[in-house]
């Protein structure tokens, strides 16, 4: 069963895949063990995963190792149609097309949860948070999910704090390798790309105000200071605040930066980053994104309550007209700009996010009823595997502790 854009579109898809495998040796090396030991056989696997290249690797090498798949999108703008046609006729349960409503995507979300999944692949947590909420009576078959990212991870470990977590999370985001690769290289990159694409814009010399010096405000901090900007970050965490110091940063309140910057990027995880006092004294044509998970970080309300006028005047760029003549430019609806816009964080590094994904489908099934309902790290075997596997594809070799430098590691007695 499938409910796509347009089918005729996945020869295309198919060809995007492709390139992505391509990319994704890590992967692709599970891909291989999984078709011959098929350790997911007779698992149904349910996920909310941004439907993208990337994503088909991974859906496709889960069913290869066994399970019946199926896949909704994780925000209603970032799937890619031609890859969702390509999956819907590989057999592929595929809930998913761009530009969907909010109720389109919540009847997307229930239409995986209707093929009773045993394992659950989140990307922001609305799945997990679905399947308690509205399909508490599939609990029990489920032997535990995966979380992507960090805003999901957040959701759940409050759900878990307040008791209302009933089965045990991977919290896929936190492995080392993912979030010191994903998070900084990916973000970084993808969010530029998003930016240009959408704007054609030259960064030399700008002001680009950076809210958030968590994984992904570095990457992006540092891509855009690549590329000749003016960087300014906004932080509240005065730890993450002095990083930003020593990286070499500017570092003020959203206030100031506002009167200052000409291209403002969210990635803090929080709501009203960018809100009516700061457009209020914003310089025109100012452009405003979001590379956090949700669309609340730019207050879009604000935006629409203080303008005369709306217009949309290039693919996933509107013009907002204040009062005052002034014209502040919004990419992307608010959305995460990195899928909406361009194509999510490239195959190299999701090579490695998915590649712990397909490790703890295994570790979950593995430690079936073995784990208590609660928000679980990857285990570092399988961070460690990643990367050794990631750096053996790369041609790259590392040295080896000799058993002196073991037991040196291990002792107290040394001293001066
Ligand atoms: N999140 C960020 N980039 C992604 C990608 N390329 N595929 C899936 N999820 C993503």
């Amino acid at each position: 069963m499938f409910e796509v854009r347009d089918v005729g579109l996945a020869d295309q898809g198919r060809l995007q895949i492709e390139w992505a495998e391509s990319r994704m040796p890590v992967l692709m090396m599970l891909r291989r063990r999984f078709s011959e030991e098929k350790p997911l056989k007779g698992v149904v696997v349910g996920a909310c995963l941004h439907v993208t290249k990337e994503t088909a690797v991974l859906v496709r090498t889960l069913k290869i190792g066994g399970a019946e798949v199926a896949l909704c999108s994780s925000n209603p703008l970032s799937c890619q149609d031609d890859v969702a046609a390509a999956l819907a006729l590989d057999g592929i349960h595929v809930y998913a097309w761009r530009g969907q409503s909010v109720d389109e995507y919540y009847r997307s979300i229930e239409n995986v949860l209707n093929h009773s999944p045993n394992i659950l692949l989140d990307d922001g947590a609305d799945l997990i948070v679905t399947l308690h909420r509205r399909y508490s009576k599939l609990i029990d078959a489920c032997m535990g999910g995966n979380e992507e990212t960090t805003t999901g991870v957040y959701r759940l470990k409050s759900m878990e704090r307040k008791g209302e977590l009933k089965i045990p999370i991977i919290a896929v985001n936190n492995a080392e390798t993912k979030w010191d690769f994903d998070n900084v290289y990916g973000t970084g990159q993808s969010t530029l790309d998003g930016i240009l694409r959408a704007t054609n814009i030259l960064l030399a010399g700008k002001n680009v105000v950076v809210a958030g010096y968590g994984h992904c405000g570095r990457g992006i901090a540092w891509r855009a200071r690549g590329m000749g900007a003016h960087v300014i970050v906004t932080e509240v965490d005065p730890i993450k605040a002095l990083k930003a110091v020593m990286d070499g940063f500017r570092v003020m309140p959203m206030i100031e930066a506002a009167r200052i910057g000409d291209i403002f990027i969210t990635a803090t995880g929080n709501r009203d980053v960018v809100r009516a006092e700061h457009i209020d004294v914003m310089r025109d044509g100012a452009i405003l994104c979001n590379a956090g998970h949700f669309d609340v970080e730019v207050s879009v309300r604000d935006l629409e309550i203080m303008s005369i006028s709306k217009r949309r005047v290039r693919p996933y760029v509107d013009e907002y007209r204040l009062r005052d003549g002034r014209r502040i430019y919004l990419l992307a609806e608010g959305r995460l700009v990195n899928l909406v816009a361009a194509e999510g964080h490239p195959s190299e590094v999701m090579d490695m996010s998915f590649s712990n994904q397909a490790l703890c489908v295994e570790y979950l099934i593995e430690n079936r009823g073995k784990l208590k309902p609660g928000v679980y790290d990857v285990p570092i075997e399988i961070d460690r595997t990643v990367a050794s596997l990631k750096l053996e594809t790369l041609g790259v070799r590392i040295d080896r502790l000799t058993e002196e430098q073991i037991e040196y590691l291990s002792s107290f007695e040394y001293g001066t």
